[in-house]
């Protein structure tokens, strides 16, 4: 079972103690994916019952791109290499292989020296402050953000589970109500030097469903970037998303029909009508209207809308 240690998106941490738990009572190892967690939080792999585990270099302020896979090593030795080249090999002939054994079968090619070495100094230096108090100060520092960010009016913070007392590392997702994400970011970074990463970060699924977005317009969406329909259509929230109790619930926010996708919509500011317009070569691409002014905005909003 591969589950994230703590969510790029919600920023929420996730109950690894618990879910290693029900792994392995179903004869199941637990993967977590901890690029976001290891940065911020100590972590026990042995305590939390974690059976392997990677994490990202760069997400540790250590740059060069290194990361690290921690992995039992009944599992490393079975695997065919991700990357086949120099290193991993014990034997090649004309007709087949013999893979070396686990690490350097994983680590094909020159090594990344250099980001090794800083990953080794970010992770010593790290240790040297305390993950504790990384996590403290980090939790702190958090709050005045959640709770300057929850104080102003038409900002709507996403979370995957809001009512309960999730842990969270210091990730603040919101939509900001009449602002489109690009501009919004812009006007952050242009007129008050606050720089942040906005759009789907990549988890397009889990934003649908924080938005509460339909499959029917996932769908009208994938047609009209001309993908080939979906064969594994999401399942309901109720069935998939469980709060620690783990029992299944829906969020609170209304659901279903036309309601929602106007909803998602305004959340989105996309105006339901994009228009096709032809790049050439027979493709095309979308064409938003642009986003109506918001009132009372100096700067890039009112320059752009003018
Ligand atoms: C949870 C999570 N896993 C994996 C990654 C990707 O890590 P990398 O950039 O090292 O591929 C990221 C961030 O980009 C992430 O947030």
């Amino acid at each position: 079972m591969a589950v994230t240690g703590a969510s790029n998106v919600t920023g929420e941490v996730w109950p690894i103690g618990e879910l290693a738990g029900i792994a392995h009572r179903h004869g199941a190892e637990l993967f977590v994916d901890a690029a976001q967690l290891a940065p911020h939080r100590p972590i026990d792999m042995a305590r939390s019952g974690i059976d392997h585990l990677a994490f990202s270099g760069h997400k540790l302020c250590a740059p060069f791109g290194a990361g690290a896979l921690v992995a039992r090593r009944a599992r490393l030795d079975e695997r065919e290499p991700q990357l086949q080249g120099g290193g991993a090999i014990k034997l090649v002939t004309l007709d087949g292989v013999i893979w070396a054994d686990a690490p350097d079968i994983h680590e094909a090619g020159s090594p990344n020296v250099v980001g090794v070495v800083a990953l080794g100094a970010a992770c010593r230096r790290l240790l040297e402050l305390g993950m504790e108090a990384v996590a403290e100060q980090e939790r702190s520092l958090a709050q005045r953000l959640w709770t300057g960010l929850s104080s102003l009016p038409g900002v709507r913070p996403l979370r995957l589970w809001p009512g309960a007392s999730t842990d969270r590392v210091g990730v603040a997702r919101f939509n900001l109500d009449g602002y489109r994400h690009p501009l919004l970011a812009a006007i952050l970074s242009a007129e008050h030097a606050i720089g942040v990463r906005h759009g789907c970060f990549c988890a397009h699924p889990l934003i649908s469903e924080l938005l509460g977005v339909s499959d029917d317009e996932i769908a009208r969406l994938r047609r009209a970037l001309g993908g080939a329909p979906s064969r594994s259509p999401r399942r309901r929230a109720g069935q998939h998303r469980a709060g620690h109790d783990g029992v299944g619930h829906r969020p609170a926010r209304g659901r279903g029909g036309r309601d929602r996708s106007d909803r998602v919509s305004r959340a989105l500011r996309v105006p339901p009508r994009a228009r096709r317009v032809p790049t050439g070569g027979g493709s095309t691409r979308l064409d938003y209207p642009p986003p109506a002014c918001p009132a009372g905005r100096g700067g890039i909003a009112s320059r752009r809308c003018r």
